[in-house]
């Protein structure tokens, strides 16, 4: 479909351009130009050269040959193109306001979630970090910061196991993961995964819902395990996204 209009209009392009170069020439006759008739075999050179592009990409005749051997068994049904597009567009519309809904949601549990919080240098708090749960000590105890995180295969995310009732938190290797900004910020935070769990339940289609701080550390729902590479390190910093 994108190819298919980016040659239409490309032959849209070279039919103005076709007819700007005639009449410019027949106004300035004594300027030396290019003929018409050269930029006709031009423009007809190159509508072929689109046509065929268009053929060969919009996969048209396989189409056709395709038909050809479910002629017998189809049926042909009129559809109104425009209603079709407005339709379209109804629906992209419709699936972009819930997408901006839903992070109009998380901003506003963000911005009053960090307003009701003091910050508390001595604040202990123990999450569920990303890299810790389920993870235990050589007499099977808990690590510090794990804890025990069920996890369930769920094809919406291409059956990866998550927990869709709560967040993980992700702290880069290079960052100390009590740090106190880190503690404060996963603290206020935590007032986010009800909005996840909510913006999940309005809008099915949503996928991953994140939350990425300044300060470095990274909210992400549903809840997953994140495994460090064979090195034994945590790279990703959600401060180096490009969003
Ligand atoms: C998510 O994990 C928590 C902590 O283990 C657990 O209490 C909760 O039931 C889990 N949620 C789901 C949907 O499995
Ligand atoms: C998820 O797993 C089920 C059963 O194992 C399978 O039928 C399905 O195709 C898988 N879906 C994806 C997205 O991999």
């Amino acid at each position: 479909m994108k190819v298919l209009s980016s040659h239409l209009c490309g032959v849209c392009f070279v039919f103005m351009w076709t007819i700007r170069s005639t009449s410019s020439l027949d106004v300035s006759g004594t300027h030396q130009g290019i003929p018409p008739a050269v930029v006709k075999l031009w423009a007809s050179a190159f509508g072929g050269e689109m046509k065929s592009i268009a053929a060969k990409y919009s996969g048209s005749q396989l189409l056709q040959k395709k038909y050809k051997e479910f002629e017998h068994s189809v049926r042909v049904e009129e559809i109104d193109g425009l209603k079709l597009v407005k339709k379209l567009a109804e629906n992209m519309e419709e699936m972009f306001r819930k997408k901006a809904d839903a992070m109009k949601r998380l901003v506003e549990a963000a911005e009053e979630a960090h307003l009701q919080h003091e910050e508390d240098a001595n604040l202990q708090y123990e999450y569920f970090n990303a890299v810790l749960i389920n993870e235990v000590d050589e007499e099977g105890n808990n690590v510090e910061l794990g804890g025990d995180f069920i996890l369930q295969p769920n094809d919406h995310f291409n059956n990866l196991s998550v927990n869709l009732s709560l967040s993980v938190v992700q702290v880069p290797t290079n960052m100390y993961n009590k740090d106190s900004a880190i503690v404060n910020g996963v603290y206020w935070s935590e007032a986010l995964n009800k909005v996840f769990v909510d913006n999940f339940e309005r809008d099915p289609s949503l996928i991953w819902q994140y939350f990425g701080s300044a300060k470095g550390f990274f909210r992400q729902y549903p809840g997953i395990k994140w495994t460090p590479d064979e090195h034994g390190v945590i790279a990703f910093d959600c401060r180096n996204r490009k969003w």
